[in-house]
C-alpha cells in the first residue's frame, strides 16, 4: 500500500458519547478545518449511526475533499466489518461497516479500530514517529484502547484494554470513565494505571509507551507518578489522533 502524503482527507471518530469530523491535512498530520461534533444518536444503532456520518460529512461540502472517508470505531475490525461491541449497541457485532457506510454516503468508506487510527496517527505524525521498534499506545477513555507498532507498522486489534488482570477486564478498573465514576484522585487511579502499564510492559518491553484519550490533555496529573521501564509520554495529537488516523488509513486503502 503506497504512503499518502499530502492533500487532503476526512475523518471521522465514533465515540459513546460523540462523533466528531474534519477535513484532515494529510502532510501535516491536523485538521484542515475546524471539526464537528454530534452527539452520539441513542440508541446508537448502525444505521443511525451511519446517518449522523452523513451528516457530518456532507456539512463539509466540498472542503470534505474527493478521497475516501476514514471512520474510526472502538470494537475489533476485521476487513471492514466489526466483530465485537464492548462499550456500543450490539447490534454492530458482524455489521459490515464499510458497506453500511460506503452505500449511505455514496462514496468511498474505511473504518478502522479507534485506538489503531490514533496509533498509525502517532506513529505518522506524533510522539512515536521515527521511532525503532515496539511502541504501545493506550488510549484512556469509556474503555481502554490499545496500538502496537513495530518500526513504523501498525499491528491491528490488539485489543489490551480488555487483559485480565487480578481476575478482572483491565478497562473495568482503568479505564478514565472508572475514574470519573469512582471518583478516584490521581493518585488513586495512577496506582491503577501502574498495575496495568506494568503488565503490558512485561509481556511486550515497548520502547516506547504512548497515552492517548481525551484524559491525555491532563498527563501532567498522572504520568509523571508512573514508574516503568519505558518512557511514558502523552500523545503527540492528544484525542485528535483518531480522525487524523482514520483519514490517513482510508486515503491509503483508496476505493
Ligand atoms: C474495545 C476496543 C476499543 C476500546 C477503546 C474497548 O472496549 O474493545 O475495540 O478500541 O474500547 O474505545
Amino acid at each position: 500500500m503506497a504512503r499518502v502524503t499530502r492533500g487532503i482527507g476526512f475523518g471521522i471518530d465514533i465515540g459513546g458519547s460523540g462523533i466528531k469530523g474534519a477535513p484532515v491535512d494529510l502532510a501535516a498530520g491536523a485538521f484542515n478545518a475546524e471539526r464537528l461534533r454530534i452527539p452520539t444518536p441513542s440508541p446508537s444503532t448502525p444505521e443511525a449511526v451511519a446517518e449522523v456520518v452523513g451528516q457530518i460529512v456532507s456539512s463539509f461540502g466540498r472542503a470534505s475533499g474527493t478521497r475516501p472517508i476514514g471512520v474510526t470505531f472502538p470494537a475489533v475490525i476485521q476487513h471492514g466489518v466489526a466483530r465485537t461491541a464492548a462499550n456500543v449497541d450490539k447490534a454492530w457485532v458482524d455489521t459490515d461497516v464499510d458497506a453500511l457506510m460506503t452505500a449511505k454516503l455514496g462514496r468511498a468508506v474505511h473504518v478502522i479500530n479507534d485506538a489503531d487510527a490514533a496509533g498509525l496517527a502517532e506513529a505518522r505524525y506524533g510522539a512515536a514517529k521515527g521511532v525503532k521498534g515496539v511502541v504501545f499506545l493506550a488510549t484512556l477513555g469509556t474503555g481502554i484502547g490499545s496500538a502496537l507498532i513495530v518500526d513504523g507498522q501498525l499491528v491491528p486489534n490488539t485489543e489490551l484494554g480488555h487483559l485480565e488482570i487480578d481476575g478482572k477486564d483491565a478497562e473495568s478498573r482503568a479505564a478514565d470513565s472508572v475514574r470519573d465514576a469512582e471518583d478516584l484522585t490521581w493518585e488513586q487511579w495512577a496506582k491503577r494505571l501502574q498495575k496495568y502499564f506494568s503488565t503490558v510492559e512485561n509481556l511486550f518491553w515497548p520502547d516506547l509507551i504512548v497515552v492517548g484519550g481525551g484524559v491525555s490533555k491532563k498527563s501532567a496529573k498522572f504520568l509523571p507518578l508512573l514508574k516503568l521501564r519505558a518512557p511514558i509520554v502523552p500523545a503527540g495529537l492528544l484525542n485528535d489522533g483518531g480522525i487524523v488516523g482514520a483519514a490517513v488509513a482510508a486515503a491509503e486503502l483508496g476505493s
